[in-house]
Parts: structure tokens; C-alpha cells; sequence
């Protein structure tokens, strides 16, 4: 297995803790969450693992300037923008969409990272992408040395941060003394999906991953997450051997991406006032609502222990539209 170089960007390990309180609400399995909502850079979540290992590259590379592209409320642009005033890099962000003239949310922190945002006027993010590698070309030409990441860091190299992350669990398992059936998380651009199933396979794994698809409809999701699995295959030069099979599960988009309904709702009062745990409209609010809803239809047994990786995804909750807020009030 070829080893990557990656920056250290948080404290391992990310702590798993057991939701004692919504385990026993919901007279279930023990649900346990992993915490990498608090992985420490820029307000942290699941894009600090795929840094760690993209930025490395960036490093190695001689890089000066990162590009990377998101929605006006990407935590990946945020995260990316806030590790890059960490590390001295400046950064460039081509935001899908027409300019917003409110600043909120995670565009608000870009802009306090000190990222230099671009709108590309369109939300094609093929689009996107060549319209960074034209800009890349750009600074290459006038003196900078750019680097551009992919959407969501969706990369071969970025899927390392998960089959990391695979390996971590199963070390704090044996500290634990407990054992996962099945892991759940919210899946987006399935970067994280993805290096969780290379980490499976890695360490000969039997536990079910199911992807709670937050955009795409699952054939479409499976796609991706097929393609970051061979990408990242291909980056540790290893060959999977057999197909992987995967799990994703699109019954809770609702309607539509970022569009919390009731059951993201609930999901996120339940975590909250009994946990002290915020989940996020967007993301983890939508995975955690499957879960629940796994739950209540008998799908997993009350003996199991299942996980939760908390993503993290916070400044979405500070960015609701009023209506959503307001459902809180009612609870
Ligand atoms: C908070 C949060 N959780 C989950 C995801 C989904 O991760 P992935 O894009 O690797 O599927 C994202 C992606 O942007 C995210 O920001």
C-alpha cells in the first residue's frame, strides 16, 4: 500500500460517544457518534481528513494558491478557505451561482478567512471545473503556482482521509471494547463514503456502511462513489480485487438538497436537547433522520451497536431561513 504524506489539521482521534439519552428514546440499538464535527480547523467536519492529504499534495507541489469551488454555503469552501489562512496559502473560491449580497453563514467566514471569492454565475460544476483550471492556468502564467480541488475535495487522495478514518474506528473499537454493525453517514459529493469502504476492505471489514444520500438520487450517488473508490485505489496502488458492493439510501432528500423537512427537523431538536449534539440541516440532520427512521421500522436489531459519523456542518444551522427556525418554537 503506497504512503501519502498529509498535514496534521486536527487531535486524533475524533471522539465516538454513546447517545445514551436517544438510544433509550427511541428503545433501539446503542447508537454511538463519532465526532468529527470537532475536527478542530476552521469550526471542523469531514473535509479537514480530505485536506489533510489533498494539502499535503499542494505542499509537496510547491503550491501558493488553492482553488476550489462549492455552493455560497459550502462547508468544503469554508473549511478549505480557513485551513489556507492557517497554512499562508492564499485562496481562491469560484462559488457556483450569482453574487450574494448577503454575507451569512459560511460565506461570511470565507470572507473572514480571507478567501478571494469568484461567482461563476452558473451551478454546472463541470462548468466549474474548467473554468478553475483556466484561472490555474492564469497564475501559473503570471508567477503563482495553483492548485485546484475538486468539489467537496472529492479526489482520490481526499478519500484517504476516510479509509483513515475506517482504521481509527476500528482501533477505538478495540479500546472500547465494542463492536459496530453498521455505520452511518450523510453522503454529498460521496468522498466520504467512498474512503470509508476503501478502509473496510483495507482491514477485511464485515460492517455495513449506509450512505444517506442528501442530493442525488442513488443510481447517480453510486456512481461517484464508485469512481472516488477507484481513485483511491488507484493513489495507495492497490487493487480492490473485487467489486466493492455499497449502500446508499436516498429515501430521506426530501424536497430537495438543503431543503430540511420535518424528520431533519426533529432529528436535529432530538440530538440537541438530548445530547447537546448539533446536527445540521443540510447533512447531518438528513443522515441522522434515516437513522431514526431505520429505527422505528425494525430494520436494526436492538442489540446492535450502530455509529454515526457526525460530519459536522454547523454554520447551517445559524443560516435557516426563518420558516425552519421558527419550526423550533413550536417544539
Ligand atoms: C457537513 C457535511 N457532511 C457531509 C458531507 C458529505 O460528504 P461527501 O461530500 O464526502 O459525501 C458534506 C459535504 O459537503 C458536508 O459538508
Amino acid at each position: 500500500m503506497k504512503k501519502h504524506n498529509k498535514i496534521k489539521l486536527f487531535n486524533r482521534a475524533t471522539p465516538i460517544e454513546y447517545a445514551e439519552k436517544i438510544s433509550r428514546q427511541l428503545r433501539g440499538p446503542d447508537i454511538y457518534i463519532k465526532r468529527d464535527d470537532l475536527t478542530d480547523s476552521a469550526l471542523g467536519g469531514n473535509k479537514v481528513r480530505k485536506l489533510e492529504y489533498i494539502l499535503a499534495d499542494a505542499l509537496e507541489k510547491d503550491c501558493d494558491t488553492i482553488i476550489t469551488t462549492g455552493g455560497p454555503q459550502s462547508n468544503h469552501a469554508r473549511i478549505t478557505a480557513g485551513v489556507c489562512a492557517q497554512l499562508g496559502l492564499r485562496c481562491i473560491l469560484l462559488l457556483s451561482g450569482k453574487k450574494k449580497e448577503v454575507l451569512e453563514g459560511n460565506l461570511l467566514l470565507d470572507k473572514i478567512f480571507g478567501a478571494e471569492i469568484i461567482y461563476a454565475g452558473t451551478w454546472d460544476f463541470k462548468v466549474i471545473h474548467k473554468k478553475m483550471e483556466t484561472l490555474k492556468k492564469h497564475l501559473d502564467n503570471h508567477g503563482r503556482r495553483a492548485y485546484t480541488v475538486p468539489l467537496g475535495g472529492a479526489s482520490g487522495l481526499g478519500t484517504l482521509g476516510y479509509a483513515e478514518c475506517f482504521s481509527e474506528i476500528v482501533k477505538q473499537e478495540k479500546e472500547l471494547k465494542i463492536k459496530f454493525s453498521r455505520i452511518f453517514t450523510a453522503n454529498g459529493s460521496g468522498g466520504t463514503q467512498a474512503g470509508l469502504e476503501i478502509g473496510k476492505a483495507v482491514e477485511h471489514s464485515a460492517k455495513e456502511i449506509i450512505g444517506i444520500s442528501v442530493l442525488f438520487k442513488k443510481e447517480k450517488a453510486a456512481v461517484y462513489v464508485k469512481q472516488e473508490i477507484a481513485e483511491g485505489f488507484k493513489v495507495l496502488g492497490m487493487d480492490p480485487g473485487k467489486e466493492i458492493k455499497i449502500n446508499i439510501d436516498d429515501n430521506y432528500i426530501g424536497e430537495g438538497y438543503a431543503i430540511p423537512d420535518e424528520s431533519t427537523l426533529n432529528a436535529i431538536k432530538l440530538a440537541g436537547s438530548s445530547e447537546g449534539i448539533v446536527l445540521d440541516p443540510v447533512y447531518t440532520g438528513k443522515a441522522f433522520a434515516g437513522l431514526i427512521d431505520y429505527i422505528k421500522c425494525g430494520k436494526i436489531g436492538n442489540k446492535e451497536k450502530v455509529l454515526f459519523i457526525h460530519t459536522g456542518g454547523y454554520p447551517g444551522i445559524v443560516n435557516m431561513t426563518e420558516k425552519h427556525k421558527k419550526y423550533f418554537e413550536g417544539l
